[in-house]
Formats: C-alpha cells, sequence, structure tokens
C-alpha cells in the first residue's frame, strides 16, 4: 500500500514553519475563521487560490471547480456562497478565471471527454452568446484567451443574480463581486473591471 509519506513529511514541515514564524498561530485559528474573501476559482493546479494572493490559512475561503464555473442550480457552489455571505460576512467575492483554462479549451473541440462535456456545455453557451465577437479571432491561444475572460464575467453576473447576493444587497450587507483572470504564465492577475458592489452596477452596464 501506498501512503504517500513525502507529503506527510512536507507537512509536518510545513506546519513546523508557519509555528516558528506566527507562534500559536494553528491554535488561535482553531478557534474561528473570519476570511474577508470569497474565492470562485478554477480546479487547474497551477492555480493555487491562496498562494496568488499571499493569504493565510483562516484569510480565504474557496470554492473551486473545473473552469470556476457558476451554475444557477449548483447547490454545491450556492452553498458556498450563502455560507460565506450569510454566515462568514465576507465582504468581497472573486471570481478567478485563468488563460489557457484546459476547460476552455475543451469546450472549443469537437472530442469526446466524457461527462465533463456536459458541464463544459456552459462553456459552449457563452462562445455562441458572443460568436459576432469570437469569430474575429484567428489564432487560437487568443480565442481562448478571449473566452476565459468572458467565462470569468458571465460568472460574475451569475454571482450577481443569485438570490444569496441580491437578498445581501436588498439588506444593505457590504458585499463586493469581482472578476479576474490570472494569467499562468507569469503569475499575474488582472482585474477585469466588472465590480459590482450592488444591484444597480450589474444591472445597468452590463448588456446580460
Ligand atoms: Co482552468
Amino acid at each position: 500500500m501506498k501512503r504517500l509519506p513525502e507529503l506527510f513529511e512536507n507537512n509536518r514541515k510545513w506546519a513546523l514553519s508557519v509555528e516558528k514564524s506566527r507562534p500559536a498561530f494553528f491554535k488561535t485559528l482553531a478557534k474561528q475563521q473570519k476570511p474577508d474573501y470569497l474565492w470562485i476559482g478554477c480546479s487547474d493546479s497551477r492555480v493555487p487560490a491562496d498562494q496568488i494572493v499571499g493569504l493565510l490559512p483562516g484569510q480565504l475561503f474557496v470554492h473551486r471547480n473545473v473552469s470556476n464555473l457558476v451554475v444557477h442550480t449548483d447547490m454545491n457552489c450556492l452553498t458556498v456562497i450563502q455560507y460565506a455571505i450569510d454566515v462568514l460576512k465576507v465582504r468581497h467575492v472573486i471570481v478567478c478565471g485563468h488563460y489557457g483554462c484546459g476547460g476552455v479549451t475543451a469546450a472549443l473541440e469537437d472530442k469526446n471527454n466524457g461527462l465533463i462535456d456536459n458541464w463544459l456545455r456552459h462553456i459552449k453557451d457563452i462562445h455562441a452568446f458572443h460568436q459576432d465577437e469570437l469569430k474575429k479571432y484567428r489564432d487560437k491561444k487568443k480565442l481562448v484567451n478571449r473566452l476565459c475572460e468572458l467565462n470569468v464575467i458571465r460568472q460574475v453576473h451569475n454571482v450577481c443574480h443569485t438570490t444569496i447576493l441580491m437578498d445581501a444587497w436588498a439588506r444593505g450587507q457590504d458585499v463586493s463581486v469581482h472578476g479576474w483572470i490570472y494569467d499562468v504564465e507569469d503569475g499575474l492577475l488582472k482585474d477585469l473591471g466588472v465590480c459590482a458592489d450592488r444591484k444597480q452596477d450589474y444591472c445597468k452596464s452590463w448588456r446580460w
């Protein structure tokens, strides 16, 4: 039986180094979590949420799935958003996609990948919705990357339209929704400029 001892060894070293630089870190954190941010990102191993933004355990509440989708009826994702907004009272929801996303690339291809193709239908819908703009792209990489951006913008919109965000804003809760994209080629984040602080923001300025 393989028990992955190297990962346990890594874990011991990591816990020791955190405790050394911040005495009683884990004991204090064990009492409660009070994150300010909810991160909705891709499962891609090259996009580790906490590390990218330099945050410690306890500072970022995280939901990740293939291609950072917020599907209207996905109870898993909705439950995370509801807990983050209603109970933890996070101040920011960050939808973060990344360039070169494998899910977005697969959605543009005509291959059979099995079950995941059903999930990727959501990205095909976004592609169809923006075909006037996207058909101008001759370069595959540029097309994938633009669709990655449009996917983030769509998912920000979907977060804003959940009953959770609409109810939070209706009762005056201070919470913003952001759309970011991460570049796996240089490790840098870009703000896509679709931040919403209240219902009017996404009703007025976005065409969906
Ligand atoms: Co991805």
